[in-house]
């Protein structure tokens, strides 16, 4: 596929945020990728264009029955220059599972990452380079027929968006306070937990008010069925070790299957740590901590890579993971993987391109 560059590409630059200025997700780069769908032709007028304002019909379908889709990952400048993309090729493979449990269709993976490739050529100015900072790619699609009826759209929007951003959390690694949900639920196996679709993360807002309001960072999701098992905590895939060995929730029709997730799983591997993939209930977790052996707890995500837990609430009770300070095997992950991910450290996993 040919990706056209519109012929206004690059000229007024917006001004830059500086490197430590940067919060999560505010500012946005000069040029957009954006491609059209229509069933029975497929995707067409693929294209490099100025970031601007969308133009849809109020009717779209986006606006009324959420068809829509996401992905997030991130570009980093290595010492010597080089841009680098980590495991790029899995967000574009799980977009495609996402949008075949909306009804929505697929994109092709090859043609999309070289689009974005594209986009950051133009775009490598933006790509910050102080400690904690990356440039965030955010791929989307919003279905944009114009109608009420409740059907898959007959026409989509799949665009590419870039933020060059810092922390995601105001925390950074410091680890975070933790409020244990125990009235609304992120997902249920069969529904669309396993999507990366706007609906879970809107579903998601009125918990974390919650969670603010007694001065919790994040909220930890459980099962939908018994409020009984750990699902995942606020955005993040979450890891704890126990005992010497790490437990993180195996996927279960409701949990997001994280690229960052898989990685640490790899990394633990690699590194001869044991990590078991299985249900862990919020009971065990307290007697973990009633018996001292809840030595470390953490998210994992695209946007905070890793985020130490500190301090769980669950119902009136309170669990303090290592003191609330970041524990040894958490950092040690956060530095090596971001060490990867920028080009500081070797990457013996072959993961960035
Ligand atoms: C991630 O970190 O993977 C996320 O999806 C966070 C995003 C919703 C900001």
């Amino acid at each position: 596929m040919v990706v056209s560059l519109e012929k206004h590409v690059c000229h007024d630059k917006k001004a830059k945020v500086p490197d430590q200025q940067l919060v999560f997700g505010r500012t946005f780069t000069d040029h957009m990728f954006v491609a059209d769908y229509t069933a029975g032709v497929g995707w067409h007028d693929l294209r490099i264009q100025p970031y601007q304002p969308l133009t849809l019909d109020p009717s779209a379908i986006v606006f009324h029955y959420g068809q829509t889709v996401f992905e997030g990952l991130k570009a980093y400048k290595s010492p010597n220059g080089m841009v680098r993309l980590f495991r790029p090729n899995l967000n574009f493979e799980r977009m495609n599972e996402s949008c075949q449990r909306m009804s929505m269709p697929a994109i092709d993976p090859e043609a999309m990452l070289e689009s974005l490739i594209e986009l950051i050529k133009i775009e490598k100015d933006w790509i910050p380079t102080a400690p904690g900072t990356s440039l965030y790619i955010r791929p989307f699609m919003i279905a944009t027929e114009g109608y009420l009826g409740v059907a898959p759209s007959q026409k989509y929007k799949f665009m590419i968006i870039l933020s060059p951003v810092g922390s995601y959390y105001k925390e950074g690694i410091a680890p975070v306070k933790i409020l244990v949900e125990n009235q609304y639920v992120r997902a249920v196996a069969g529904g669309t937990g396993t999507a990366k679709t706007a609906g879970n993360y809107a579903a998601s807002l009125k918990a974390q008010e919650k969670a603010t309001e007694e001065g919790y960072s994040q909220v930890m999701w459980l099962d939908g069925v018994e409020r009984k098992y750990i699902e995942e905590v606020g955005s993040m895939n979450i890891f704890f070790k126990i005992d010497g060995k790490v437990v993180t929730p195996a996927l279960n029709g409701s949990i997001l299957d994280g690229i960052t997730r898989r990685s640490i799983i790899d990394m633990l591997r690699y590194w001869e740590v044991p990590v078991i993939e299985r249900r862990i209930s919020m009971e065990e977790i307290r007697e973990a901590h009633r018996t001292g052996k809840l030595e470390e707890a953490w998210g994992t995500g695209t946007a905070a890579v890793i985020s130490p837990i500190g301090e769980f609430k669950w119902q009136n009770e309170l669990f303090y993971v290592n003191n609330g300070q970041a524990g040894e095997l958490s950092s040690r992950l956060y530095d090596t993987l971001t060490g990867i991910q920028s080009g500081q450290l070797p990457d013996p996993f072959g993961w960035t391109i």
